[in-house]
Order: structure tokens, then sequence, then C-alpha cells
């Protein structure tokens, strides 16, 4: 057994990859978290208390941090600000969080010596034509485009230039766009689903041609898990289930799966500098270290998403009007 920490384990895919190593593992978890607005405490209920402990704090305070990395065989680290559209309205937070939050990490983990997973995302590649035949791969050049994917960025050649300075136990991973339980309704697909739930008509931005490639949280997990087994140091690695689809499309299915006509939306304003598409290339997971998805059916992965918010309506409906507030201001 072994005492792992986890940053931002109280977020999305956090609290997912939380019950993913108590339900898989021996391993005791101790998650650290600012309990942000992203954060639901409510994610992590369930919990064994023998095996899982909830430290609120912040990534980019030494004191907190060196406490937590001294007593941990391996931290990995999912805390960031996540949101693109915020990340527009005030970068402020992003650059605290994504870049001086992961240095704080990666300072305790070269005193204590301690094994470290950096979770990044896809968007550090910037975006891709819609007609092009390529994908990301592990050596695609960075090139991203919001403040949120640039802090992201930042953060993944911190823990290069620490690998390569200061011979720190690091992996990378770079992951496609995430779906399932847990997700703030801020995020594409949960907010369409708790649109219609609440009577609220969805909003598609722009023409809805941009595309996003799929994955769900659970697989994202798994990847980690694997990584953080028998990953190469200092290696990164791309996490992807060939999920591609234009986000008109996964709109049009939300709504038939939830029994509307599938014209049932309206366009609202673009965001703005809009990536076109994504697209990931897994294979070097799959081939070199055995990975791979459970989740391959998008439609039946959307219909149980569905019927997760409709059965947790306590989860998600104390938020819905101050996020539909804030996106009508962006006439969104
Ligand atoms: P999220 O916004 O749902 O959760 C982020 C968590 O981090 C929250 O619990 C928040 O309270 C916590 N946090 C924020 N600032 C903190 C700080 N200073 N100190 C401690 N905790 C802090 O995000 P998510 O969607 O679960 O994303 C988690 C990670 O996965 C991020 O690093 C993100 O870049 C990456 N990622 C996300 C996706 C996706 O589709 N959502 C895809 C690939 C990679
Ligand atoms: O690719 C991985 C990234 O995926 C992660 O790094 C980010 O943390 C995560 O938020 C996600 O970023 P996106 O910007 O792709 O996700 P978002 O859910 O915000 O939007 C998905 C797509 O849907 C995007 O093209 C914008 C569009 N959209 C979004 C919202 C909220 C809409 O059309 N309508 C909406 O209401």
């Amino acid at each position: 057994m072994a005492n792992i920490l986890v940053t931002g384990g109280a977020g999305f895919i956090g609290s997912n990859f939380v019950h993913y190593l108590l339900d898989n593992t021996s391993h005791r978890v101790v998650v650290l978290d600012k309990m942000t607005y992203a954060a639901n405490e409510k994610s992590l209920e369930g919990s064994d208390p023998e095996r899982f402990e909830l430290v609120r704090g912040d990534i980019a305070d030494r004191d907190i941090v060196n406490s937590l990395v001294k007593d941990a065989d391996a931290v990995v680290h999912y805390a960031a600000e996540s949101h693109n559209d915020n990340s527009l309205s005030d970068p402020s937070p992003f650059i605290h969080t994504n870049l001086v939050g992961t240095f704080t990490l990666l300072e305790a983990v070269r005193a204590y010596n301690t094994r470290y997973h950096h979770i990044s995302t896809d968007e550090v590649f910037g975006d891709l034509e819609l007609d092009d035949p390529a994908k990301f791969t592990e050596t695609t050049p960075y090139n991203p485009s919001s403040p949120y994917s640039s802090t992201k960025a930042g953060s993944d050649l911190l823990v290069r230039a620490w690998v390569r300075s200061f011979g720190i136990d690091a992996t990378i991973s770079n992951c496609s766009n995430n779906y399932g339980p847990y997700q703030h309704i801020e995020k594409f697909i949960p907010r369409q689903i708790t649109n219609v739930l609440s009577g609220i008509t969805p909003k598609l931005y722009g023409e809805g041609l941009n595309v996003r490639d799929w994955i769900h949280a659970s697989d994202h997990s798994s990847a980690v898990h694997t990584i953080l087994e028998k990953g190469a140091i200092g290696e990164t690695y791309l996490i992807g289930a060939n999920g591609e689809e234009n986000n008109i499309t996964v709109l049009r299915t939300i709504l038939r799966l939830m029994g509307q006509p599938e014209d049932a939306f309206e366009h609202v304003v673009d965001r703005p500098g809009h990536d076109l598409r994504y697209a990931i290339d897994g294979s070097r997971l799959r081939e070199e270290l055995g990975w791979t998805p459970q989740f391959t059916n998008f439609e039946a992965g959307l219909a149980d998403t569905i019927q997760w918010y409709t059965d947790h309506r306590n989860w998600w409906e104390p938020l819905k009007a101050e996020v539909e507030a804030k996106y009508a201001k962006a006439g969104q």
C-alpha cells in the first residue's frame, strides 16, 4: 500500500481518479484542494475514511505542500484552473494555480525525492484544421491559444525542465476532452444536459463545427494509473480514445437521448480564439504500456452521463442559476 497525494481531487477528473484508486487499489489517498468554485465535496462522498483524507489548501502554499509531499509516495497533480471561458474573462488565477502552483509542487517533489505525475491537456498543442488527417502526438510542437492552455503548456515545460535539470521522477500525460459524472456544469456536455433538465434552451457557440476528441473520465483514470505504475520516467504520454465529434453532433445526440427535438437549441456568441479541432494519437500509451479504454461507445457513455445528472440534481442544481447568469453576461 502507498500514500498517494492527489491535488485537485475535489474537482471533476480528480474526484473520478480518487474513486478509481479507492475502488481498484489498496492505496491511501490524500486530496489537497483549495475548494474553489469548481470543487464539490459531495463528489467525494462515500470515500472510506480509513483510506481517504481531504485537506483544504492551496498548491501554491509551500508549507502545506511540503508537509503533505513529505509523507507521500507519489503525487498526482490535477489541480488547475481548467475553464477556457473563465481564462478569457480573468487570466490571473490561471497564472497563480497552473504556473506558481505547479512550481511549488515541483520544488517539493525535488526536495523529498517523490514520484510525480503531471496531468495536462491536448490543448497545449493548439488546434488542427477540420480536414487535416493529422492528430497530435508526443512530438507535436506546443502552440497554445488561450490563457488557460498557455498556462498548462507552461506548467508542462516546467516539469520537463525539472526532469532534465534536477532529475525529478516525473511523467506527464496530455489528455483529450473528458466527460462523465462530477463534471462542473460550466462545461459543454453537463451544461447542455442540465439546461434541458432545467427547461433552459441549450447553447451552441457559433456554428458548432468545432471538433473535440471525447474520452470518459473513468478511462482517463485508468490511463493515469497505468502511467503511474508503468510509465518511463521523464516521458510524456498522450491519452485519447478516438472520440472525435463536432459540437453540433454532440448536442443533437444529447437532445435525442433526452427525448427532445434535435434542433431545440440556440446559436450564441462564439468563444474568442475558439480552437477548431483537437485529435489525439494515443498509440504510444496503448502499444508501450498496454492501456485500452473501456468506454468505446460514446453514445452509451453520454446516456450514462445524462442519467447521472438526472439522478444527482442536488449535486448541480444549487450552481445552475449562477453559472447561467455569468454566461448570459457574455451573450452565451
Ligand atoms: P476542475 O476545474 O473540475 O477541478 C479543478 C480542481 O482543482 C478543483 O477541485 C479546484 O478546487 C482545485 N484547485 C484549483 N486551484 C487550486 C489551488 N490553487 N490549489 C489547490 N486546488 C486547486 O478541473 P478538471 O476538469 O477536473 O481538470 C483537472 C485537470 O485535468 C486539470 O489539470 C486540467 O488541465 C486537466 N485536463 C482536463 C481535461 C478536461 O476535459 N476537463 C482534459 C485534459 C486535462
Ligand atoms: O481538450 C481538453 C480540454 O477540454 C481541457 O483541457 C479543459 O480543461 C476542458 O475544459 C476542455 O476544454 P474545452 O474548451 O474544449 O471544453 P468546454 O466544455 O468548455 O467546451 C467544449 C466545446 O463546446 C468547445 O468547442 C466550446 C463549445 N461550447 C462550450 C460551452 C460551455 C458550446 O458550444 N457551448 C457551451 O455552452
